[in-house]
């Protein structure tokens, strides 16, 4: 019997199997993540090394460091998951990995891993899209949260508005033409003198200036429809610094993360019918979390948005999203590759 007919054998019993333990394994930037999942709603253990520090005097990650911390910590932090979920690997019935998008140096790290895992214990691999897992990192926050429902996706390199048909089908209904929300952030706030990450120190000093004092406008963002763009604006708030040396900081910060976060929170409301989940590392801005909250109140909405733990880049999201590849008979073989640029 063939790989792929064995494979399919083992699909079709977990599909029919009460219960399902899946590891999940993600690597796609400069986090190395390992999580154990169960059903795809428990997580059972969540262990995430953050490369942060390492990138962090260079201003942004370095992927060849990435790649290369990436394969210096993979064991051990598979190793920590099974070890904090109290299970073995006899115990794992499958392996979820981040297959794309991301940096490909770093992705491929994290599949030839889950590969070689796989082909070892003779279970099933699942290749999984990073953006499914930032959307189903909703999943373990709200055990009650089904398809359909619509998605903000804002992260460090995708700002997107997407119709979640079901589990695994999805259709892109806009998104940024230019910088990603959390790309827009991180380089503003590096305008700001702040260290990388710049997302959450922008916040922290957001919290001090009035997100009234400057006006940061896009007129593009302004047509109907959900495209959306934010490098008009980043170029404006570095106009802005470069003409005004004295300006407060706190205000330029307060300005542009109001600035985002009204543009990102009118555009995802605007295309909800009845639920609106927020996904991806800028959900963890408190400002758009509140922000949304406050506009789907008023319009009638469920507004759900990731537990902080699930929001940046981790393996439990991974997991989540496997789980339901799994059920929907969309598993991996051992030809699966690291693929850099992958639509949802
Ligand atoms: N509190 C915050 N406010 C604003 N932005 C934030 C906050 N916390 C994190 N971010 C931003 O989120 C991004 C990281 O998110 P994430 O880990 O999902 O990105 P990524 O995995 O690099 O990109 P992608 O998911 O698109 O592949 C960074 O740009 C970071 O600045
Ligand atoms: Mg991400």
């Amino acid at each position: 019997m063939s790989y792929i007919d064995i494979a399919k054998k083992r699909c079709a019993q977990l599909q029919c199997s009460e219960h399902v333990t899946i590891l999940s394994i993600e690597t796609s930037c400069d986090e190395t993540a390992a999580a154990i999942v169960r059903d795809g709603r428990v997580v059972l253990s969540n262990s995430v090394y953050t490369q942060i520090p390492l990138h962090r005097k260079f201003g942004g990650v370095v992927p060849e460091l990435a790649s290369r911390n990436h394969v210096d910590q993979i064991a051990i932090v598979v190793e920590q998951a099974l070890e904090d979920a109290n299970l073995c690997y006899a115990d794992i019935d499958a392996i979820a990995v981040t297959y794309g998008p991301g940096l490909v140096g770093a992705l491929l790290v994290g599949v030839s891993f889950a590969k070689a895992l796989a082909l070892a214990l003779n279970i099933q691999l699942i290749g999984t899209h990073h953006l499914m897992g930032h959307i189903a990192a909703n999943y373990l926050t709200y055990p009650d949260l089904e398809p359909p429902f619509c998605c903000l996706i804002a992260s460090g390199g995708h700002s997107d508005i997407v119709e979640v048909k079901d589990y695994v089908t999805f259709e892109r209904l806009g998104g940024t033409r230019d910088d990603a929300a959390g790309e827009a952030f991180d380089k503003v706030a590096r305008i700001l003198g702040l260290p990388y990450p710049g997302g959450p120190e922008l916040e922290k000093l957001a919290k001090q200036g009035d997100p009234k004092a400057i006006k940061f406008h896009s007129s593009f963002n302004e047509s109907d429809g959900y495209d959306m763009s934010f490098s008009g604006i980043k170029t404006a708030v570095i106009n802005h610094v470069h003409n005004h040396p004295q300006v407060s900081k706190a205000d330029v910060a307060a300005s542009f993360q109001y600035s985002v976060n009204t543009i990102l929170s009118d555009k995802a409301v605007h295309a909800a019918k009845h639920t609106l989940a927020l996904a991806g590392g800028v959900s963890a801005n408190r400002n758009l979390r509140d922000m949304l909250q406050r506009k789907c109140d008023k319009k009638g909405l469920r507004f759900c948005c990731p537990d902080f733990l699930y929001c940046t880049d981790n393996a439990s999201m991974i997991g989540s999203a496997g789980y339901y590849l799994l059920k929907a008979g969309r598993i991996s073989d051992l030809n699966l590759n690291a693929v850099p640029y992958l639509e949802l």
